[in-house]
């Protein structure tokens, strides 16, 4: 079972102040960013591109796990390999061959995910969990921080977690979406190791409570 970690979403934060987002995070002493991109197509919302991604980079040394929530994610992975990005996870319901995508990815040299929206078939993963370092349970429809988490989603992760301890693989399994200190104790019974926390994250009283 990977070691378990908090990944605060930058969608949640202060758009005026990405780079202040990226200090809360260090200063709560978390050593991922959850970077959430969004095309307006695959989900009904824009959120920034690998500019940002790039003006971002020599500003932290945080682990940049961009999640790519775009039709077609293959047209991007240079863009955000150049922009610094050290993972892209793409979605299984995208309009791509994900076997090519998840390759094109690793020859930029960086690690893969695959992601799955809340009513997508777990059995639908199957075929690239061998292929990837991560995989993706959304808990809520992408496209919005702030939603409330979809209890039903956990059965996708109870299914995935099971087929990694059939498989005896080591990919992280990571939730994202109304991810917040009740929810995620759920998502962790139910073998999730990577938590997505953007809202409860950034509108926390107390940030290091998420160490
Ligand atoms: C939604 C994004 C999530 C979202 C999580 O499409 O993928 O990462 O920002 O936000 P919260 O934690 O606020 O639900
Ligand atoms: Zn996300």
């Amino acid at each position: 079972m990977p070691t378990p970690i908090v990944a605060p979403s930058l969608l949640a934060a202060d758009h005026g102040d990405f780079a202040g987002g990226i200090r809360a995070i260090e200063e709560a002493g978390l050593g991922w960013v959850h970077l959430d991109i969004m095309d307006g197509h695959f989900v009904p919302n824009i959120s920034f591109g690998p500019q940002v991604v790039a003006a971002l980079r020599p500003r932290t040394k945080l682990h940049f796990d961009v999640h790519l929530m775009l039709t077609h994610p293959d047209r991007f992975v240079t863009a955000f390999a150049q922009a610094g990005a050290e993972r892209l996870t793409v979605h299984v319901e995208a309009d791509h061959d994900m076997t090519r995508t998840l390759a094109a990815i690793k020859a930029a040299g960086l690690q893969a995910g695959v992601a799955m929206n809340p009513d997508t078939d777990p059995r639908r993963l199957l075929p690239y969990l061998d292929a990837v370092d991560l995989a993706l349970c959304m808990t809520v429809f992408p496209g919005f921080g702030g939603q409330a988490f979809i209890p039903a989603a956990l059965e996708s992760v109870r299914f995935l977690a099971e087929e990694r301890q059939r498989r005896g693989s080591g990919f992280r399994l990571e939730v994202d979406g109304g991810v917040n200190a009740e929810t995620g104790l759920r998502c962790r019974a139910a073998g999730a190791d990577t938590l997505v926390a953007g809202t409860a994250f950034f509108q926390a009283p107390d940030r290091r409570s998420f160490v």
